[in-house]
């Protein structure tokens, strides 16, 4: 018989896709997703902009792309996403990403060899924790507060590990939502300096804020080139059109350059043209406030649910932006209620387990979206999972 390779051995079925396999119930709520608010994607402007684009560079739009990415893209991506952010960086310091997730994996493909210790914040996105376990990298998780990484135990990691890169989602993370403090993010950069450490900032969500004062990237700290910033366009225009970008020195968006022409050659054409669009357009600020309110009146929906539903023990992550609540039940096995809350009670949610390392992390928590359900949804739901935490006794 065929054998796999070793590496698929260890690959965990992600409990997501389980759930979304479970999603045909039309009845079914779910809390689930990491999706932007369907009603809140621009479809007008992206069928306009494509129209456009394709009868003014069809020929562009079709043939095949740089591997680095469609060039109009990269400079509107750098004068409106990068240097309002205090990041200085050229053309030559972006490559455009077949979605963020391409990005996390090339970055490793480039830097992590089997047994290299990766540090990751714990908990993590979980696809992230995946990619890792199939490298076979050592993967050790720092602990974080409601102000994210706590420098000490990072610095005390770093020197007990030797870790080659710190992978951390500075900004409303998934799945806690919480972000990273400013003085946090200036010891990070000045720590990827002194340990000579890479440092991937992976920032889908930082933009996506419905309150409060944005905070600079680690990006904007980086005096030593150790930080690459990674972002997407995935929450902020839409996931299906498969679009990141990194920022980083010169020398290593060459080596992603090379791994990235293995990959797929290039991240497909008009997609990355229609993001061009929008942000030259400057349309994006106006549509990143439109659903902003949607994600405020939906969170605090969220909000209420928790609190007058939810066990009055019930804690809870209030995020200024992002898609995610990270609340904890003590007492809760919220993989074995996930079940029957799909099954029983019609409301899909993601139990907290998956985003830790340690299978005996996480087991009371579990994390809440509350962009893709509208409020009535929302607070259905809550009152739902209520009633499953209620019959616990
Ligand atoms: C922290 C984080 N990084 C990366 C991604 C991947 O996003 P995409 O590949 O759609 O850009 C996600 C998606 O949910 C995410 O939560």
């Amino acid at each position: 018989m065929v054998q796999y390779s070793q590496r698929l051995s260890r690959v965990k079925g992600s409990v997501i896709r389980e759930i979304f396999k479970m999603m045909a119930d039309p009845e079914i709520i779910s809390l689930g997703g990491g999706s932007p608010a369907a009603e809140g994607y621009p479809l007008d402007k992206v069928r306009e902009i494509s129209d456009c684009l394709l009868r003014d560079h069809g020929v562009a739009m079709l043939d095949y792309g740089l591997t680095s990415g469609y060039l109009p893209l990269r400079e509107a991506y750098l004068e409106h996403l990068v240097r309002p952010k205090g990041v200085e960086a050229q053309v030559e310091n972006t490559i455009i990403m077949t979605g963020s997730g391409q990005g996390i994996y090339l970055v490793f493909d480039v830097f992590i060899d089997p047994g290299d210790t990766v540090l990751i914040e714990s908990p993590t996105f979980l696809n992230t924790i995946n990619v890792l376990r199939k490298m076979d990298a050592n993967i050790v998780g720092v602990a974080m507060d409601e102000e994210g990484i706590i420098i000490e135990d990072l610095e005390e990691k770093i020197k007990r590990h030797h870790p080659k890169l710190l992978y951390t989602i500075p900004t409303f993370q998934n799945p806690t939502g919480r972000s990273l403090s400013l003085p946090r993010r200036q010891a990070i950069a000045e720590l990827a300096a002194r340990y000579d450490m890479v440092v991937l900032e992976d920032d889908p969500y930082g933009d996506v804020r419905f309150r409060g004062e944005p905070l600079p990237p680690i990006k904007s700290f980086d005096e030593s080139g150790n930080v690459i910033m990674l972002n997407s366009f995935s929450k902020t225009i839409a996931p299906g059109l498969r679009v990141g970008a990194v920022t980083a020195k010169e020398e290593w968006v060459q080596k992603l350059e090379l791994v990235k022409q293995g990959a797929d050659t290039h991240t497909a054409t008009l997609p990355q043209a229609i993001c061009a669009e929008f942000l030259r357009q400057g349309l994006l600020p106006a549509h990143l406030q439109k659903v902003g309110k949607i994600y405020a009146e939906r969170f605090a929906a969220m909000e209420r649910g928790i609190r007058q539903y939810f066990p009055a023990n019930c804690e809870y992550t209030r995020p200024d932006g992002g898609l995610f609540v990270w609340a904890r039940i003590p007492g809760c096995n919220t993989i074995e209620l996930n079940k029957r809350a799909v099954s029983e009670y019609k409301v899909a949610f993601v139990p907290g387990q998956p985003f830790f390392i340690n299978e005996d992390e996480g087991l009371d928590c579990l994390r809440l979206n509350y962009s893709s359900s509208n409020v009535e949804k929302i607070t259905a739901a809550c009152q739902r999972l209520g009633e499953l935490f209620a019959s616990l006794g």
